[in-house]
């Protein structure tokens, strides 16, 4: 595993981190048991991860604390989020100190190493910050949170407005953030700002569904083409991006293209990847810890792909939530 320093937080943390929330949340999205999410997690821990990223809505903070029993508490980073609206409504300060506290139950432990205000956008980020901030502030002085961050939520912030703003004000210590191969917004609009502020940031939509569901990108692709926002050829290949895989330094899969693009982007710090199937996770890391994607590669991605906005944020399974985890669609 490589590791790195999370922005100005002083945490020391993998660049792959275990995402354990999306279309997969560990497995348990087609039907894992408990026990079998658990051992994952520790798949991931005995391969070097120590940056684990999990949240009250997704339904698997208990796995998590579970899974970390196995080491020290202080070898491990432990991240979670409150949801911060209940459809179009911020819900109270109150409730978010309540959803702190459930998720400290959930995990087992005293305190989580990152708090964030989960998918937070632009038109309510002015009272997240004056309102929300100072009470978490104050649980952090109660040491039950080490480093306060927020989320985007790509989907319905594809210009990435929010965090234009956030990676601007102090209070923030960590940002969670959307960026893929077809997806780099955050080049121009995030990254500048985290570098200068010292922001931690933490990379999330990497694969998704665009690049893991087989004929979603080819169907992606068609629709740019038909629009004119990619060459025509790009619309009517086979294997849009097949460009990028050859022996020799080149990508051994899309997969492995994309995991590798975003962990050599300067400024991104994690790298989430989500599975529930082990080779997956065997394989992810391999790809995170890969070499960076030819120059030549990587040039030819942002010639094609640099202006687009908003490509592949697919809520996680086709925008179906699954109702027992009380998924609502505010919360990506
Ligand atoms: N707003 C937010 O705060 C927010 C929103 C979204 C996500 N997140 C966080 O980001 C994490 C990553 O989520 P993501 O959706 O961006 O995940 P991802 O790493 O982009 O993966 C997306 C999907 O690709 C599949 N996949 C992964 N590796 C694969 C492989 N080697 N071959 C084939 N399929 C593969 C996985 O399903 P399999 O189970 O089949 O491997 C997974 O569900 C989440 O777990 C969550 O922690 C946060």
């Amino acid at each position: 595993m490589e590791y790195t320093t999370l922005g100005n937080t002083g945490l020391t943390v993998s660049v792959a981190g275990l995402g354990c929330g999306g279309g997969s949340r560990l497995g348990q999205a087609r039907g894992l048991s408990t026990a079998d999410s658990v051992a994952l997690v520790r798949v991931a821990m005995d391969l070097g991860v120590n940056y684990l990223d999990t949240a009250t809505v997704y339904g698997t903070e208990r796995i998590v604390g579970q899974a970390i029993k196995s080491v020290p508490r202080d070898e491990i980073n432990v991240a979670t989020k409150a949801s911060i609206r209940k459809g179009m409504d911020l819900i109270p300060v109150a409730d978010v100190i309540a959803s702190l506290e459930n998720s400290l139950r959930e995990l087992d432990t005293d305190y989580v190493d990152v708090f964030q205000l989960h998918a937070v956008p632009p038109a309510l980020y002015d009272r997240i910050r004056d309102e929300y901030a100072p009470a978490l502030l104050r649980e952090k002085e109660k040491g039950k949170l080490r480093h306060l961050g927020l989320t985007e939520t790509p989907p319905n912030d594809p210009a990435g407005e929010m965090l234009i703003r956030a990676s601007q004000d102090p209070v923030w210590e960590v940002v969670m953030l959307g960026f893929h191969m077809m997806h780099q917004v955050a080049r121009r609009n995030c990254f500048p700002g985290t570098m200068e502020h010292g922001l931690g940031t933490v990379i999330m939509f990497v694969v998704r569904g665009i690049f893991s569901i087989p004929g979603r990108l080819e169907e992606t692709m068609a629709g740019l083409a038909a629009e004119g926002k990619v060459p025509e050829w790009l619309g009517e290949a086979d294997n849009p991006l097949g460009f990028l895989i050859y022996e020799d330094g080149g990508a051994k899969s899309i997969i492995d293209a994309a995991y590798r693009y975003a962990r050599h982007e300067a400024g991104t710090d994690v790298i989430l990847f989500g599975s529930g199937i082990e080779e997956h996770i065997r394989t992810n890391i391999g790809s995170i810890l890969g070499a960076p994607l030819p120059e030549a590669d990587v040039a030819k991605l942002e010639e094609l792909f640099g202006h687009l906005e908003g490509v592949g944020l697919d809520l996680p399974l086709g925008g179906v939530f699954p109702a027992k985890a009380g998924i609502q669609s505010g919360d990506t």
